[in-house]
């Protein structure tokens, strides 16, 4: 079967973590903690085990934790999590102060994020904020796992392309000639400071780059998915 390069990436096995990430959960309860008032509190949209959703309840912080893969919510580890899309968030409008997006922006592509920030814009209420927290990553790009079936398996990242259209139907071929000697294992997008203002500046929400750090930075260092640059962005709806 051909995969989709719109569709959403979901975990389906491994990589449990259920350790909080000590120095950003200070930053992320700081940023909860001064959201104006709402009826649900904080969303936590693509939650993954729903780490970061429990530690803010923990501080009496209202989070529900919203997730995309079934594995992920079989081994989640908050009580309120619930199957759902970023791209179809299914709340009432102006229901939230706050939402989170940790460590999945740069596997949206233009399609879901443009469906998401529409979602985003509709539930926030006004002065809430979507608190985005990324890896940086220049250009579009898949990764591929070559000679996957052999004991030395090779991961190579072989694309690199700066427009998502020319990116896009350069994989299209891939995925057609993809055979037992090239499985494409990770697709990303591209997730740059300037990209994710002009995100921000498309739906109209104010952007404020709370945080940009390299590899070294313990954020960085202390990531359980990926320990790679990063930024740390708020939009707010004005
Ligand atoms: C790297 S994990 C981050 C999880 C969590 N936010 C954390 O920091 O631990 C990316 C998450 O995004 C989820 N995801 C990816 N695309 C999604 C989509 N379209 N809708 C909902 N969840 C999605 C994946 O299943 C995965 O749990």
């Amino acid at each position: 079967m051909p995969r989709e390069v719109d569709k959403p990436q979901l975990f389906r096995e491994g990589h449990i973590h259920l350790e909080p990430q000590s120095q950003l959960m200070e930053l992320v309860s700081d940023w909860a903690k001064k959201l104006p008032f709402s009826q649900l509190g904080v969303l936590d949209l693509a939650a993954g085990y729903g780490v970061e959703a429990k530690e803010l309840s923990q501080e009496d912080i209202q989070c529900i934790a919203v997730e995309g893969s079934s594995y992920m919510l079989e081994h989640g580890v908050h009580d309120d999590m619930r199957l759902g899309f970023v791209e179809e968030i299914e709340f009432p409008n102006a229901s939230f102060g706050g939402i989170l997006l940790k460590d999945t922006w740069v596997f949206l592509s233009p399609t879901q994020r443009h469906q998401m920030l529409e979602g985003v814009e509709r539930v926030l209420v006004s002065n809430g904020s979507l608190l985005i927290i990324s890896e940086q990553h220049k250009n579009h790009s898949a990764s591929y796992l070559i000679n996957w079936d052999v004991s030395d398996p090779k991961r190579l990242n072989v694309d690199d392309y700066p427009s998502f259209e020319a990116w896009k139907e350069a994989l299209a071929l891939l995925v057609q000639c993809q055979n037992r000697e090239a499985l494409i294992t990770g697709i990303y997008y591209q997730s740059t400071l300037k990209d994710t203002m002009d995100w921000a500046a498309k739906f109209g929400f104010n952007c404020e780059m709370l945080m940009e750090h390299d590899e070294s930075h313990q954020l960085a260092q202390e990531n359980k998915w990926i320990k790679t640059k990063g930024f740390i962005a708020k939009f707010t709806k004005v």
